[in-house]
């Protein structure tokens, strides 16, 4: 089922690349979110990047395992075409899917030992997010590590007022001057706003079976506002 997410990604697909590219540090907040999952994992660990969108996550793991197979996952057909376009070794593959559906998605023997989710959850609704975060559970191989790169402001009047600020002044006026979807972006804003505090993110992993949960913000202008949130899958 295409929901209005997923539309409003296939709508702003082509311009995505372009406003992400206008955004400092965000391909370095990808390379560290994918630096720091690859740290944990054995050589050659099967990666799968949920919510892979444009690509921009998928190259980030590459940067940081040139030879891991990397699957990228993402719901929007248009956000697909645009990864799929671009050059990528025959070990990087993409597939149309949810999250919270991966488990049926992926066989048993192909279950990744890393996964990324880059500015993923914040689009899946608040009553879903605990079943997405118990099926990237299921999914992951015996201690793999999920590495979740996401937006929180809930519960933190400066991060929250800065984030306001910054959406006003240069994020929408962007969007707007570079032809991309501005319904898109004020979506952006708005889901930001609304997604969890980074302590019910966390409660959410350990509930989901995550354990050596831990999270920690950006340096830079994003600092308090982007976070990085890990978790591992016990072997049992
Ligand atoms: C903000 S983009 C991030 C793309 C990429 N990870 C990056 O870092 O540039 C979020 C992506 O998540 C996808 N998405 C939203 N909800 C999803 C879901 N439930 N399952 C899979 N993909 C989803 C959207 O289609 C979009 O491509």
């Amino acid at each position: 089922m295409i929901d209005q997410v997923s539309r409003d990604f296939d709508a702003g697909a082509a311009r995505y690349d372009l406003l992400v590219a206008l955004n400092p540090g965000y391909h370095n907040h990808l390379n560290r979110a994918a630096t720091e999952l690859i740290s944990r994992l054995p050589g050659g660990s099967r990666l799968i990047d949920v919510g892979c969108g444009s690509g921009a996550s998928t190259a980030a793991l590459l940067r940081a395992a040139p030879s891991a197979p990397i699957l990228g996952i993402d719901a929007s057909a248009g956000m697909l075409a645009q990864a799929q376009a671009k050059p990528w070794p025959s070990w990087v593959r993409f597939l149309q899917g949810r999250a919270g559906c991966l488990a049926d998605l992926i066989p048993g023997e192909q279950r990744p030992h890393g996964m990324l989710a880059a500015y993923l959850f914040r689009n899946v609704p608040a009553d879903q997010r605990d079943a997405a975060l118990a099926d990237a559970h299921e999914v992951l191989a015996d201690d793999g590590w999920l590495m979740v790169v996401e937006y929180s402001v809930a519960g933190r009047p400066r991060a929250e007022a800065l984030w306001n600020l910054i959406c006003r002044t240069v994020i929408l006026p962007l969007a707007t001057l570079t032809g991309g979807n501005p319904a898109l972006y004020r979506y952006l804003q708005q889901s930001v706003l609304e997604f969890d505090t980074t302590a019910a993110f966390a409660d959410r992993m350990v509930r989901a079976g995550f354990t050596d949960v831990a999270v920690a913000t950006v340096p830079g202008w994003q600092k308090g506002i982007l976070h990085l949130f890990r978790g591992r899958k016990d072997a049992r």
